[in-house]
């Protein structure tokens, strides 16, 4: 299914599979954390007549065009202009203290890479914006312009598993001494330069990492992640899913820890027997992380890097 935006929303059969057996019941609430254009979301409130929808999205552009695209569900919805590390408020607010479904579709929308004065695509040129909030301070023009050399290759390594990030940080400290950088346009002018002839050569676009790690840093998403998935795990009912969709190894590396430690026994290492307050609360319905199918990836290479996560709670907690 495309979204009227011409978003295709990823791995949707499976995520609907996956989240049937927690909605069946009368009153389920699945809450949606990242909406983007409602595809999820849609396909789920369609699948599931009595079920209730939380939208959370950061992007107001995102909140308005899920309203518009779930006009058929009023009544059934509830939208909320937020990030999704204030999910226990947005559920405070509404009332609700347990959910039985959670998901998170992590990153970056396709109409949010299609829009060029987003400055979230290399292949536009465009101011260095890049915040999926737009009333978030921080824009990529300030981590580029006010950032010292070490600080930025860091974040270019450790957010873009940037081989040359030193060079391209070195190379944007010498430009912005010149006048401070301002286009997505110069940016990726800049990358070129700065890595070796045979790199630029080979794997696409050789910006492409600097603006995923600069993306990450202007929207804190591991921190925000990091803080959003132990809440949203923590409201999930008995007999409750979360499904992620993560789109970089650090977010699908922190999904896994978490769902890991969820579905764990924790008896301390050489007790007989396991401590009932111990045992998992978690069950992984995922073995590893599954991929789109070959299919999937011909009508949509936009979804090649998802890694697709999921777990059933199966206690209560202590
Ligand atoms: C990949 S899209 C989701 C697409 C959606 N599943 C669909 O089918 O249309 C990710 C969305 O998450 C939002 N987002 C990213 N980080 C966020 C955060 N920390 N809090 C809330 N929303 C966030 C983005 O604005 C974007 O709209």
């Amino acid at each position: 299914m495309e979204t009227a935006s011409g978003h295709l929303p990823v791995m949707l059969d499976r995520v609907v599979e996956l989240l049937a057996p927690a909605l069946q019941s009368a009153g389920a609430v699945l809450v949606d954390a990242t909406l983007g254009r409602a595809g999820h979301a849609h396909a789920l409130l369609a699948a599931h007549p009595d079920l209730r929808l939380i939208g959370i999205d950061a992007d107001a552009a995102a909140i308005d065009e899920s309203r518009r695209a779930l006009t058929e569900f009023t009544g059934r919805v509830l939208l909320v202009h937020a990030v999704y590390d204030e999910l226990p408020r947005v559920l405070a607010d509404a009332g609700q203290q347990t959910v039985q479904a959670v998901i998170f579709d992590l990153g970056v929308s396709s109409p949010q890479l299609d829009d060029p004065g987003r400055g979230f695509a290399y292949a536009y040129d465009a101011p260095l914006d890049m915040r999926m909030n737009q009333a978030g301070e921080l824009t990529a023009a300030e981590v580029l312009n006010t950032y010292s050399a070490d600080r930025l290759a860091r974040v270019l390594r450790d957010y873009g598993e940037e081989r040359y990030a030193r060079r391209i940080a070195d190379a944007v400290v010498r430009e912005r001494a010149l006048a401070p950088l301002r286009s997505t346009g110069r940016l990726v002018e800049i990358v070129r330069e700065s890595i070796p002839a045979p790199a630029r050569r080979s794997g696409g676009n050789p910006a492409k990492r600097t603006f995923q790690a600069l993306r990450i840093e202007v929207n804190k998403e591991l921190e925000a992640l990091a803080r959003a998935l132990p809440a949203a795990l923590d409201v999930i009912s008995v007999g409750g899913r979360i499904v992620t969709l993560a789109y970089h190894s650090l977010e699908d590396r922190a999904v896994k820890r978490e769902l890991a430690v969820r579905s764990a026994d924790s008896t301390p290492a050489g007790l007989p027997v396991s401590l009932p307050a111990e045992r998992p609360r978690f069950r992984l319905l995922t073995r590893g992380a599954e991929r789109p199918s070959a299919a999937e990836l011909a009508a949509n290479p936009r979804a090649a890097s998802a890694r697709l996560r999921a777990a059933e709670r199966i206690r209560a907690a202590a």
